[in-house]
């Protein structure tokens, strides 16, 4: 749905909230709609990861000129260079835009000052205690501070729990003396960004938009009509919170079920996958959810308990979210426990000294996002019961460096052929990237254990797989 549509379309009301000046001739806001509209804005985007970079390309695509900024100075020198970090973005796009002088990546907030929109796309992950770590978002609320403008619009798209955008991010903004509404704009819409899913970009995925009053609701709304193929506008910024993270809470506890029914049915000689695969031909009422090692990404295994810290203000518990969380917090040890059984009835020997090959670094298929990964938990507890593991993969030539993991940093991918396969006692494959040869791995291997189905995709595959 375009711009016009949609904001035609804003029945809603904000819940409460500044309502916006009375609108007379010397108001920003009707030249600011035209400028999103007929996309001669520049837009600022803070934070360019793998939220922030691919939002940089459909704001590029549709025509606008972008500020991207960041406090990395080597990904903003790389992105100087026409280098992109995120495999699946063409680099071109960026490059492109580069030369045409529609891009400038930048650390200093106050180029700040020439943005009519600026979109806050910052990491919001949890503490050592597992307690929202907003710090990322106040810092950037902080930087914007001195650069604020009158008739800038703020967008918060960071995940977090209802009340971040009106509790935490405007009262920093209005230290300016500048006030949300009538002075500035300020709106949350959340990123539903799907890294390495090529059937759905970006500007594909309706955009849930939340203002700080009813002119902040019309400016977001026009600025994503004119780069997204839908608006969804809601009451309130709490409402466009609360919209993100029960999507994510959804996942986390479904993925949860289908975790716990596949361990009982694999008690019961039942395969999951087949269940699934069955289930989901029922045309209404189930959705299908696959089973894994353990939650991955900057996203599920988190966000979920943003809203567990908030429901405690309110003298609530959020039972499913614990529950999902327990359960899937508990794969990665009955991945391993697995490859024990399987180790143990086919060749009478435990872990210690064992040679395992992980296939697949990354939590996801087809990216390199190793944050959270459940692959770097699971080599570490092998090793801890004495196993020796390698690891393979395509999109992750060495471990990165993670806070949990900082002894796997560096550890180089080995290379995949049918010699080195044979060489381990297991291969466990974790993360089913595509471009994986699995009829090489199958054919190799002396016991593959899977936690993915992905062998499930080859004629051949024999009675040396497992799953788990
Ligand atoms: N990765 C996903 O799939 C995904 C999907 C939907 C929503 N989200 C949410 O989007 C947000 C961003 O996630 P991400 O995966 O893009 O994170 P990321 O770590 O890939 O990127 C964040 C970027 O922000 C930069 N940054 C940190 N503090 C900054 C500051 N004060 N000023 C400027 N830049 C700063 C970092 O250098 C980094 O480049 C999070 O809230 C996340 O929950 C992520």
């Amino acid at each position: 749905m375009g711009a016009m549509e949609t904001s035609e379309r804003l029945l809603v009301r904000p819940r409460r909230g500044a309502q916006g000046p009375e609108r007379d001739e010397s108001s920003p806001v009707d030249a600011l709609l035209a400028r999103y509209r007929e996309r001669t804005a520049t837009v600022a985007v803070i934070g360019l990861g793998y939220v922030g970079l691919p939002l940089v390309q459909a704001l590029l695509g549709a025509g606008f000129k972008v500020i991207g900024l960041d406090i990395d100075e080597e990904k903003i020198a790389a992105l100087k260079q026409g280098e992109v970090f995120i495999s699946h973005l063409p680099a071109q796009v960026f490059a492109k835009a580069l030369e045409a002088d529609r891009f400038t990546p930048t650390t200093d907030f106050r180029d700040l000052h020439e943005a009519d929109a600026i979109l806050i796309c910052v990491p919001t992950p949890l503490t050592g205690h597992r307690e929202p770590d907003l710090s990322f978002v106040e810092n950037t609320a902080r930087s914007i501070l001195p650069n604020l403008r009158r008739g800038q619009l703020i967008i918060l798209e960071s995940t977090s729990y209802p009340g971040t955008t009106r509790d935490i991010v405007k009262p920093i903004l209005q230290q300016s003396n500048l006030l949300s509404g009538k002075d500035f704009f300020l709106a949350y819409s959340p990123e539903r960004e799907d890294p390495g899913n090529t059937q759905f970009s970006t500007k594909a995925i309706p955009k849930i938009v939340g203002g700080d009053g009813e002119d902040a609701l019309r400016l977001a709304d026009a600025l994503y009509g004119a780069f997204v193929v839908e608006t969804v506008p809601v009451s309130s910024l709490e409402a466009a919170e609360a919209v993100k993270i029960t999507e994510n809470i959804f996942r986390a506890v479904n993925i949860a079920l289908v975790n716990e029914l596949k361990m009982l049915y694999a008690e019961m000689g039942i395969d999951m996958w087949e269940v699934i695969e069955a289930a989901k031909t029922k045309p209404f009422g189930f959705m299908a959810f696959y089973p894994g090692p353990g939650l991955g990404g900057h996203c599920i295994p988190i966000d979920p308990f943003y809203l567990t810290w908030k429901s405690r203000e309110y003298g609530l518990t959020t039972r499913f979210i614990e529950l999902a969380g327990e359960i899937n917090a508990m794969m990665p040890r009955y991945v391993v426990s697995r490859v024990v059984d399987e180790l143990n009835t086919r060749t009478g020997r435990g872990l210690n000294k064992a040679r395992i090959l992980v296939i697949g670094l990354a939590y996801k298929k087809n990216i390199a996002d190793c944050r959270e990964s459940p692959s770097l938990k699971i080599i570490e507890l092998l090793e801890r019961q004495g196993a020796i593991c390698d690891a393979h993969d395509p999109f992750v030539p060495a471990i990165p460096r993670t806070r949990e993991h900082p002894n796997l940093a560096g550890r180089r991918s080995v290379v995949l052929n049918g010699e080195v396969i044979s060489s381990y006692d297991v291969v466990l494959i974790m993360t089913d990237h595509d471009s994986i040869d699995y009829l090489l791995v199958v054919k190799n291997a002396r016991i593959v254990v899977d936690t993915r189905n992905a062998c499930a995709r080859v004629d051949g595959a024999g009675s040396n797989v497992a799953k788990a």
